[in-house]
């Protein structure tokens, strides 16, 4: 069934939906975007491009990152989000290419499109893991714990402030047309509190994901022993106090209800909320172009050929239209030989 047909369906019933229910479905129902069995969905021939599907330096840094900070431990592999299995399979190559043994490997992955995808791609052994709670652990091993474009994918609820309260937005339909209505939320008060440290003026809209907020949590409880935690993506430090909502289709962003299918839903990840969710281990927050730049293996650096002109594009942030510049990478660790 058409996601148009379904929302219709949740509206007809409910009198709207949720931003954040329209996304999750859009993305993650059978028939949506991450599921649907539209071949390149990732990549230059399908909807949008990442990062590890331009270059595989972008791997390599990650690598780099983690392989300054630990680099005579079996290696658990986790990646969040994915995908074709393009960055996990670069970075399996090359650590194992500097003589790091790699004891696991584990994939958060929600849709039952790549997750099959995955199955066909690797000769070795995964974890699927439908929760991270799911992971096995073993004494000796370091957790390497690594994503690119996962938390943007994450749905997010919105609100508008106005006479000094939250009202959620959502989606309703009037006359065969779609529009955007305002709800009294249970939550304001508590999003006032929340958010306490900004000041809000009518109309500034507020993005707040518990999804975002649960996924941190599990995350906490996983970090436990030696780890390394590197995530890329595009968001802010600052609430932007506008909507972040990015709808991409075959390459170009288009506007809410253009379309329904075959769409990447997307928001802008607050990078503030996942360094103050780990600062007890003081994460570092830097840009996609300073990562590459620091971390880009030294061979590399020194030439210009064809996969250095690629990773060079995506430092420069032209490849991702207008969006280069809001790539970020956060990274924290725990290595108990340190104490
Ligand atoms: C934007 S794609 C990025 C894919 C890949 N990391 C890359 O850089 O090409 C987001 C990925 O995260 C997965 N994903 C999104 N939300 C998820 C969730 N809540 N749990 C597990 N996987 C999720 C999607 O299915 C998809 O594979």
């Amino acid at each position: 069934m058409p996601i148009k047909t379904k929302v219709d369906s949740i509206i007809n019933s409910l009198g709207s939906i949720s931003i954040q229910d329209f996304v999750e479905l859009s993305n993650f129902d059978s028939e949506g975007f991450y599921n649907s069995n539209e071949e390149s969905k990732i990549s230059t021939k399908g909807h949008f491009i990442t990062s590890p599907e331009i270059t595989p330096l972008f791997g390599y840094s990650l690598c780099n990152q983690f392989i300054r900070e630990f680099h005579d431990k079996d290696v658990h592999l986790i990646e969040l989000g994915p995908g074709n299995g393009t960055l996990m399979s670069d970075i399996y190559k090359y650590l194992e290419s500097k003589d790091n043994n790699i004891s696991q490997v584990s994939l958060l992955e929600k849709s039952t499109y790549f997750r099959e995808k995955l199955k066909k791609k690797f000769s070795f052994n995964i974890n699927f893991l439908n929760h991270l709670s799911e992971i096995n652990l073993k004494n000796n091993e370091v957790l390497f714990v690594y994503s690119n474009e996962f938390f943007d994918s994450i749905s997010s609820k919105q609100y508008i402030f106005k006479n000094n309260n939250f009202y959620e937005i959502k989606i309703t339909k009037k006359n065969n047309t779609y529009e955007l209505i305002y709800e009294e939320s249970l939550l304001s008060d508590y999003l006032k509190k929340f958010y306490s440290e900004y000041i809000f003026e009518d109309n500034d809209i507020l993005e707040h994901s518990n999804l975002l907020i649960n996924y941190l949590e599990d995350l906490k409880s996983i970090l436990k022993g030696n780890f390394f935690f590197s995530a890329t993506d595009y968001g802010y430090q600052k609430l932007p106090k506008k909507s972040t909502l990015r709808l991409i289709s075959n390459h170009q962003k288009i506007k809410l209800f253009d379309k329904f299918e075959n769409i990447d839903y997307s928001f802008g990840v607050n990078f503030n909320l996942i360094e103050n969710t780990f600062k007890k281990f003081n994460p570092i927050l830097i840009s996609q172009k300073e990562l590459i730049t620091k971390y880009l293996p030294n061979n590399f650096q020194q030439s210009r050929q064809n996969e250095t002109e690629k990773a060079i594009d995506i430092i420069s942030g032209k490849i991702f239209s207008d969006m280069g510049d809001s790539f970020n990478n956060i990274s924290f660790f725990y290595n108990e030989k340190n104490l």
